[in-house]
């Protein structure tokens, strides 16, 4: 194996990392001067493109004007008018934002203020949280407990609190073997059946990426899903935890993905773009009836940190927002969405080895098989995926990768561009895919095929 020069424990380990110098719009450029073109904004994060000097101009405005103020001391304009701009676009009654750094934080806060309520009602019982396979919401233990990716959480089991897992509305590969929609929506059924074996008196909160983000790459639930799930939470006292942090704020060609299914969550979780890759901030929204709860109840959340409702990242979120409503980009999306839907479509979806092309707005996935009639996924070991991700970086093209779509096995590429990607620049998208896995599988014949 190549050794790693330097002092800094990477994120990867099998190979030194390259060194991005510049970027710009949809690219980066290396050392060496490659140019990448960032087709998912890193992992779906950079969804104005890179280097808006406006966020800088912001930030560097708000740490002359005042960098840091304590939480629990003062507030600063930039954090209150972060608020009032999410709120003016949240589903109705999601009017109270708490600000942190990252997704994993957020979903943390979520599940703390779930249990919050609960307390505040005297419905002390209630602790457990219900969460689906095949998710994702971070790598914090707290987090890593509410996620369902099998290869993430198994070195990790002993240490992860008690999260109980249902099947996801993935009916691709549906867990009881159901052909929608005459399946009746058996996996959101499967939460109040969960519901009532647990107890109703004991379940939380359930929470729920709104698309399915980065493990199952942009599967959408059936459009009635959701507001079976909302009926079932309500029905049993349990919380609406969506987790829209890599599908909010615009990602969807919505502001937020519960506009397209009707459902409005008693808790929102945001964070990736919201800081537009210039800066970690994340957000929990919460509906005002909850937080009247809280505040007429103990009138206390213990939670929080130091770098909670910073100001400096409050300042580039509320530039973040500004520029999606300027430049009418949740628009764009809606309607660029579905050329690069058409266009990924046309490409790939008629390949031997793609199982399926899904998504909306600029969150679009693909999904590799090793045999298409029956979806028999590549084993994980050939780490098929892999081969293919790095066949495209090679060839200047970044895509999102995600595994685990079948267990421990399953393949799949996330395209999930920032919201200013140009058509022609989705034409090489698509063109570099179709080259690269003809490529990969040649090459790997003796192991792929
Ligand atoms: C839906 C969802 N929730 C939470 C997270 C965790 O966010 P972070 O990596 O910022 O902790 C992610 C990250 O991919 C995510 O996709």
């Amino acid at each position: 194996m190549e050794e790693i020069p330097g002092h800094v424990f990477p994120r990867r380990l099998d190979a030194p990392l390259p060194f991005a110098v510049n970027a710009e719009g949809v690219w980066i450029v290396d050392s060496d001067g490659k140019r990448y073109l960032d087709a998912s904004g890193g992992p779906l994060v950079v969804n104005l493109g890179h280097g808006r000097e406006e966020i800088a101009r912001a930030i560097y405005d708000q740490v002359l004007r005042c960098e840091y103020v304590h939480p629990t001391m003062f507030t600063t304009s930039a954090v209150e008018s972060l608020a009032e701009a999410l709120a003016a676009h949240a589903p109705k009654g999601l009017e109270r934002f708490y600000f942190l750094s990252g997704g994993g934080e957020a979903v943390e806060t979520a599940v703390k203020l779930a249990r919050q309520i609960h307390l505040e009602h005297g419905r002390a019982q209630k602790i457990l949280l219900i969460s689906r396979w095949k998710s994702f919401h971070g790598l914090t233990l707290g987090a890593l407990a509410a996620t369902g990716r099998t290869t993430f959480r198994t070195p990790f089991a002993p240490l992860l609190a008690e999260v109980v897992h249902i099947p996801p509305p993935y009916c691709l590969r549906c867990s009881y073997g159901l052909t929608y929609p005459g399946c009746d929506l058996r996996c959101a059924r499967a939460l109040e059946e969960t519901i009532h074996n647990l107890g109703a008196e004991t379940v939380s909160a359930f929470i729920a990426e709104t698309v399915s983000g980065a493990t199952l790459a942009a599967v959408e639930p059936p459009p009635e899903y959701f507001r079976v799930i909302r009926e079932i939470c309500d029905r049993n006292e349990v919380l609406l935890i969506l987790d829209e942090v890599l599908c909010g704020l615009g990602r969807t060609g919505r502001w937020f993905a519960c506009e397209h299914y009707g459902v409005i969550p008693d808790i929102m979780t945001l964070g990736k773009g919201l800081g537009g890759g210039a800066i970690a901030l994340s957000a929990v929204g919460i509906h005002t009836r909850h937080f009247d709860a809280i505040r007429n109840g103990g009138g206390r959340f213990t939670h929080g940190g130091t770098f909670s409702h910073h100001s400096v990242a409050a300042a580039a979120g509320l530039r973040v927002v500004r520029i999606l409503e300027r430049e009418k980009l949740v628009e764009r999306v809606a309607s660029f969405g579905e050329i690069l839907g058409q266009k990924l479509k046309k490409g790939l979806a008629g390949h031997a080895h793609v199982a399926d092309v899904r998504g909306l707005g600029f969150l679009w996935g693909v999904e590799f098989v090793k045999e298409k009639s029956t979806l028999q996924p590549f084993p994980r070991k050939e780490a098929f995926v892999e081969a293919l991700w790095r066949n495209l970086f090679k060839r200047g093209l970044i895509l999102y990768s995600s595994t685990g779509l079948a267990g421990a096995d399953g393949d799949a590429l996330i395209i999930g561009p920032p919201f200013v990607i140009e058509e022609a620049q989705l034409d090489f998208v698509v063109e570099t895919m179709i080259e690269g896995l003809k490529e990969t599988l040649v090459r790997n014949r003796q192991h792929f095929t």
